[in-house]
């Protein structure tokens, strides 16, 4: 599996969120190296964990401030939000029933990545540029 890495084509301009999706790669960069060490059952169990608790964090953090700032857009993008943690919830129920099968690992491979790029370049670009036209400062 080739690691998903961050470059300038994925920042949105908004460093506070740019921030946080490099975390989010990191986190998902430590499950897929977890599994293909081989490290067992609880390493792997441990660092989906921190990528399913960091997947919650940052999407309340950008829900948070797109209500804050009156954003338009918010819930359509809180449903793309829902939409993954329910694949995300998915892949930990069947983490917990079968282990580390080949769908996790495809979706921990592939998937999850695509998913974040796509949804960087789309929507969350999108709330960049509607603080960006109201010239609204994350801080
Ligand atoms: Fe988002």
């Amino acid at each position: 599996m080739s690691k998903m890495k961050w470059d300038e084509s994925l920042s949105i301009g908004v460093e506070l969120i740019d921030e946080q999706h490099q975390n989010w790669i990191e986190r998902l960069g430590n499950v897929q190296s977890a599994i293909e060490d081989h490290r067992g059952m609880p390493h792997v169990a441990n660092a989906l964990d921190f990528l399913v608790d960091y997947t919650q964090f940052h999407f309340s953090t950008e829900e948070k401030y797109m209500s804050e700032t009156g954003y338009p857009g918010l819930e359509d993008h809180r449903a793309k939000h829902e939409e993954l943690k329910a694949t995300l919830d998915d892949l930990v129920e069947d983490f917990r029933d079968y282990g580390v099968t080949e769908k996790l690992s495809r979706a921990i491979g592939t998937f999850l990545g695509n998913w974040l790029r796509d949804h960087i370049r789309v929507v969350d670009q999108a709330f960049a540029a509607f603080l960006k036209e109201k010239k609204i400062r994350l801080t």
